[in-house]
């Protein structure tokens, strides 16, 4: 299959690496990339489910799409993966740490090991990703771009949310720290920042200590508060494609994140 589309081409050759990319958001940019003629690693913890993306990217355009099933909160694993992806597919021109968990619940219904947990996926999982590749892209000289997946939570306090909101205000912040350490050397770094986007997230969500009618009470009033629509992960895709192409910074995305990132 030969890659069509807006960025036909435009990553004819290259290696890109999606985590999370079994589902929603991270499935849709390996497409992206697949349709734009890259190279796709599609790592996820879930091994069927990456493996489905992986032979779908082919289908798409990818000249050569691998499934990788692995943990990104497991720093071994991580090690591992690095050193397999180096030796048996390249240095990875795009980085996408996209992998992540949703977690509500107060504050003060949020147990130590759920904040363990979430900053074990939604944070460590992306330092893990960006020292181990983002150290073979510079070693190798030759630019390359780490998008990570922020949220607008990241900006947005939420009493609902407060494990996954700080988790994503630190990859934000990590991302920005990285950027300014990696611009010399040709590399970019993007924290891409969705509202509310239709996935398995925002439907299957832990509600640890919030009662399941008044967590879906609040998401309907936030839903009228935000006029959220159906907003398919694809045009989320798109978004970390452009940010590539463009080298952008802090990419809101959603017309409620992007609402909230100026008032913020
Ligand atoms: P999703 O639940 O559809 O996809 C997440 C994927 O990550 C799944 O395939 C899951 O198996 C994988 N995953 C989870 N933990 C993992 C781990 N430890 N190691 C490897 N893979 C793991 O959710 P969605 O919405 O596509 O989420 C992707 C990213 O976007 C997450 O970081 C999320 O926080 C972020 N995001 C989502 C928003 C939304 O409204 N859906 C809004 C803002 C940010």
């Amino acid at each position: 299959t030969v890659a069509t589309g807006k960025y036909a081409d435009r990553f004819g050759g290259q290696l890109v690496l999606v985590t999370g990319a079994g589902s929603g958001i991270g499935r849709a940019t390996a497409f992206a990339f697949a349709e734009a003629g890259a190279r796709v690693i599609a790592v996820d913890r879930d091994s069927e489910s990456a493996a489905r993306t992986a032979e779908m990217s082919r289908l798409i355009g990818s000249p050569e799409a691998w499934a990788e099933t692995v943990d990104v909160s497991d720093e071994q694993a991580m090690e591992k993966l690095a050193e397999k992806v180096a030796t048996e597919y390249g240095v990875v021109d795009v980085l996408v740490n996209n992998a992540g968990i949703g977690l509500s619940g107060s504050f003060f219904d949020t147990t130590a090991a759920d904040w363990k947990k979430v900053l074990d996926v939604n944070l460590w999982g992306v330092i893990h990703g960006c020292r181990l590749f983002g150290k073979q892209m510079a070693e190798r000289g030759q630019g390359g771009h780490i998008v990570n997946t922020a949220s607008a939570a990241a900006y947005q306090p939420s009493k609902a949310l407060p494990a996954y909101s700080t988790s994503k205000a630190a990859v934000l912040m990590l991302s920005e720290c990285l950027r300014a350490e990696l611009a010399g050397q040709g590399i970019g770094v993007s924290a891409i920042c969705p509202g509310f986007v239709n996935t398995n997230i925002t439907s299957t969500a832990r509600f640890a200590g919030v009662d399941a009618l008044e967590e879906k009470r609040r998401q309907k009033k936030s839903a009228r508060l935000y006029g959220l629509r159906n907003y398919p992960p694809e045009k989320v895709a798109d978004a970390i494609v452009r940010a590539v192409v463009r080298n952008q910074a802090v990419v809101p995305v959603t017309p409620e994140a992007r609402g909230a990132h100026l008032m913020s």
